[in-house]
This record gives C-alpha cells, structure tokens and sequence, in this order.
C-alpha cells in the first residue's frame, strides 16, 4: 500500500537537457543494399531493404573485421516524407552484424555526427573499453576501435546502438540502431529452417517529416518521459506493415529484436502458436509452445512460426495491447492492438513439417549456493536507490569471477525493463514464483510493484559497467548506476 502511494505522489525532477540537435542538411547516396544473408526469401529481400549486412573486410580466418560510420543523412522513413536523420552506414535500421562464437571482431568506428556519441554492444560479453557505454565518449570527427572475441557459448541475437550520457534515447529515435547474430559452430536447429530477423521499432513525426520530440518540460515531453517515447507508427526492420511470406506447413526460424525505447510488444500470430526457442542470450535448453510472448525495451526473443495456414490465406503479426502504464499518463489507445506486418502463405501446396529437435543446448546453472552476496536495487520513478547516475560514483563493487544475486524491486505503477551491461544473467524468481526454465537474460522485466531476482557471474572482463532502466528516456535522465569488477 505504501508502494502504491509512493507511486502517486512521485514528483519526478530532471535536469534540463538539450533533446534537440540541430541536424546538419547533408544527404548521402543510399549504400548498396546487400541482400541479407538470413533470409533466403526474396520477396522478404526485396521489401525489407533497410536490412542490409556488413562486409567483412579481413581474410584472416575467424576474424571479422568491418567499417562503421554514423552519418546524417536524409531518408524516408515514414512513406512519402523524408526525415533528416542520423544513419549508421547510410541507412536506418544498420547494417546486420554477423558473427560466429570464438570471431574476433573489430569494428572500425567512426563518429561523422555533429555531436558525441558510442556504439555500445548490447548483451555481448566484452572487454571495458569495447562496450561503447558513456565512459567512452566518440567526439564529432574522432574515430574508435571496438574489438572483442565473440564468447563460446553466447550464439543468439543481440544489438547495437549509441549510448551517451544523457542523449541514447534521441540518437536511437533518430535511427541509430542495428542487429548482432552470433550463430554457433552446432546450432541445434535444422540449418534449412528459413531464418528472419525482424527489427521492431516505432517513431513520431511531424507533418514537415521531422522527428516529433517536444521539448522535456512541455506537457508532451513529461509525458514521453514518463512512459517512454511511443511512436503511432510502428516498424518492422525500418518499413510500415511489410509482407513476409511462408509456405503452408513450412516451419520459420524469427528472430526478434525490440530496439523501441519504450513500447512493449505483446506479439502474437492470430490462428498460430509459437515456439518460443531463446531469449537475449541465446537457445533455451528445450522449445516452449506459447501464444503470445512479450517483448519489452531491449529484450530478443528467438521463435519457431509454424505455417499451419492454408496456401494462399494470410495472417498479421500483432502486438496486443499490455498495460505498463502509470494511470495518469497512460495513452488513451493503450488498449488497442497494432498490426506488425503480414504473413503471405504461398500458393505452393503444404509441405511436409521439418522434425524438430526436443532438446536444444544445456545451459549451465549458476548455483545460488555459490553467490556470495545479494544486490538490492530499489526503482521508482526515475531512480534507482533514491539516486540518479553519477559517472564519478561506483554504486556497486565486486570482484572479478564473483557470483551474486540481484533483486530489483519496483516500487511503482509502471514497469520498469532492467538492463545489466557485460553479463549474462539467469532469472531466479519474479515475485516469488520460480523461473519456468533456465535462460540467459540481459534485460529482465520489471512489472509495476513487483520484484525479480536473477544470479549473475562476473566472468572475465574488470570495468566499470552500467545497469540501469532500459526505458531511454529513464536512463537518459540517470535511471542507472554503475557496477565495478576488478
Ligand atoms: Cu541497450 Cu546500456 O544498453
Ligand atoms: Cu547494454
Ligand atoms: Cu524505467
């Protein structure tokens, strides 16, 4: 009951940050468009061309070595109007970063934006220096070097995106955000399974095509910091309702990546079920058969889309309406559910389902009986602990190797997504009830006044690394903290 009181009479204060950034008229020639290694389906090749793939550029076996440039650039994101934005290699979404356990990556950056930015590594295991996180600023005209060794073990989908002190949310709403596949030498999957990756974002526009973002402290932006900026126009890898097609009885491999900064998606295939396969850090140890799966700020998921429709019919990939919401500032069309995109079944007669496999990959247990401590990490309303980040503090220290257990409890009445930098984790219980199976997670939903306890291990890496809410405009404003391994 206290909790909930706290929660209505949460006044949050921030400091004044400049959101808009005037950006430069520059426009730059679309790249060419790889076509995207994932999918062998052309008509999927040829709508979504936003996804293309990065050229490696080294020969050297196990070694992945490409360019990175965020530009401005002018593009059309919204159908029929062009929007001035940041671009990472000419288009938006980025280009897909493809991987394999044990590479060796290195990625030559280089900052052509007219203000500082970072390529952070979302949920890649990685040395301090590679994590791209706001100690290690990229001035305009500056170049970095992000180089790691993909960890065995961690195949799965991850992400890339900027990640500054106080202005992430505003470079990835300008379209700084791309894809990480790190596939395995054994993926258990049958490897003739078509594969897709669907990038799910949302954005705003004014009617000249610019990006609608208010200024902080107008009624519209107390709004969007509250709940996070929502777009009404959602996107599949950068298009509006794109087309992808499957064959009845053909089973699909999807891949899905929400870089929104606040919107949940409660996917769900009308008149399917899904396979739920993996989660941010790869393959569960065996499939689970679900109807819907929900996707908050940050989080991946790996499904098996069976095409169990008729040749010829059609089915739509919706997000459900789910309710994160503080009342006060809760969207009047929370409740209504949003077409994703449109599943075309061909007109080729059913095939005959692939045999899936049962089990997928053991994932080893962290034992709570090795955690040496317990983290508690209190969330209101923009702070974690009663405080907000502070690049000169260390919120939390712990020894390299060391296992702990952390428990973030919410103390109010709009979910909070929270996000660990440079470990995977293992969610141990929320609010009491068990984990249903072992996954490697690095967000974990937080729901409104409810509590999540995971284990985590600091294998490998010392440094300072971030934690904090993964709601953009949250952590812009300090909703994070600092953890330091050494
Ligand atoms: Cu996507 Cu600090 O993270
Ligand atoms: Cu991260
Ligand atoms: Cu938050």
């Amino acid at each position: 009951m206290i909790h909930r009181l706290l929660a209505l009479l949460l006044v949050v204060e921030w400091s004044s940050v400049p959101v808009q950034v005037a950006a430069q008229e520059h426009v730059h020639s679309k790249i060419a468009a790889t076509p995207p290694v994932v999918s062998s389906n052309t008509r999927i090749a040829a709508t979504a061309a936003g996804l293309r793939v990065f050229e490696n550029q080294s020969s050297i076996p196990n070694t992945v070595e490409v360019r990175l440039t965020a530009t401005p650039a002018r593009l059309s994101l919204r159908p029929g109007t062009a929007t001035d934005v940041y671009s990472y290699n000419g288009g938006v979404p980025g280009p897909t970063l493809e991987v394999r356990e044990g590479d060796r990556v290195i990625v030559h950056f280089k900052n052509e934006l007219p203000e500082a930015t970072t390529v952070h590594w979302h949920g890649l295991h990685l040395p301090f220096d590679s994590d791209g996180s706001p100690f290690h600023p990229v001035a305009p005209g500056e170049e970095y070097e992000y180089a790691f060794t993909v960890r065995p073990g961690s195949a799965g989908t991850y992400w890339y995106h900027p990640h500054p002190n106080h202005e992430t949310g505003i470079q990835v709403a300008r379209g700084l955000y791309g894809a990480v596949i790190v596939r395995a030498a054994d993926d258990p999957l049958p490897a003739s399974l078509t594969e897709k990756l669907l990038i799910l974002s949302d954005n705003r526009f004014l009617a000249d095509g610019s990006l609608d973002v208010p200024e902080l402290h107008s009624p519209r932006g107390r709004i969007d910091f509250e709940n996070g900026r929502e777009g009404d126009i959602l996107f599949v890898n950068g298009e509006v309702m794109p087309t992808l097609s499957i064959r009845s009885g053909e089973i699909q491999r999807w891949r899905v990546i929400n870089v929104s900064a606040g919107r949940y998606y409660r996917l769900s295939l009308p008149g399917h079920t899904m396979l739920h396969v993996g989660n941010d850090g790869g393959l569960f140890e065996r499939p689970v058969e679900v109807s819907e799966i929900l996707l908050a700020s940050a989080e991946r998921v790996e499904l098996l889309v069976r095409g169990t429709g008729e040749p010829g019919s059609a089915a739509v990939l919706r997000a459900l309406p789910y309710d994160r919401y503080i009342i006060q500032t809760r969207p009047s069309d929370w409740d209504r559910p949003r077409d994703l995109l449109r599943l075309q079944y061909t007109n080729e007669p059913a095939m005959t389902p692939v045999v899936l496999p049962k089990v997928l990959r053991p994932i080893p247990v962290l034992d709570t009986a090795e955690a040496t401590g317990t983290r508690v990490m209190v969330l209101t309303q923009g702070f974690i602990n009663s405080r907000v980040m502070d690049m000169s503090r260390v919120d939390v220290s712990a020894s390299l190797g060391a296992t702990e257990i952390w428990e973030v409890e919410n103390l109010v009445g709009l979910d909070h997504p929270f996000h660990l930098h440079g470990f995977q984790f293992q969610v141990l219980d929320r609010d009491g009830v068990p984990e249903l199976y072992r996954s490697w997670k690095d967000v974990v939903n937080v729901p409104k006044h409810q509590r999540a306890r995971f284990i985590v291990r600091y294998e490998n890496h010392a440094g300072k690394w971030m934690f904090h809410c993964h709601i953009l405009d949250h952590e812009d404003h300090g909703m994070m903290g600092i953890l330091e391994v050494k």
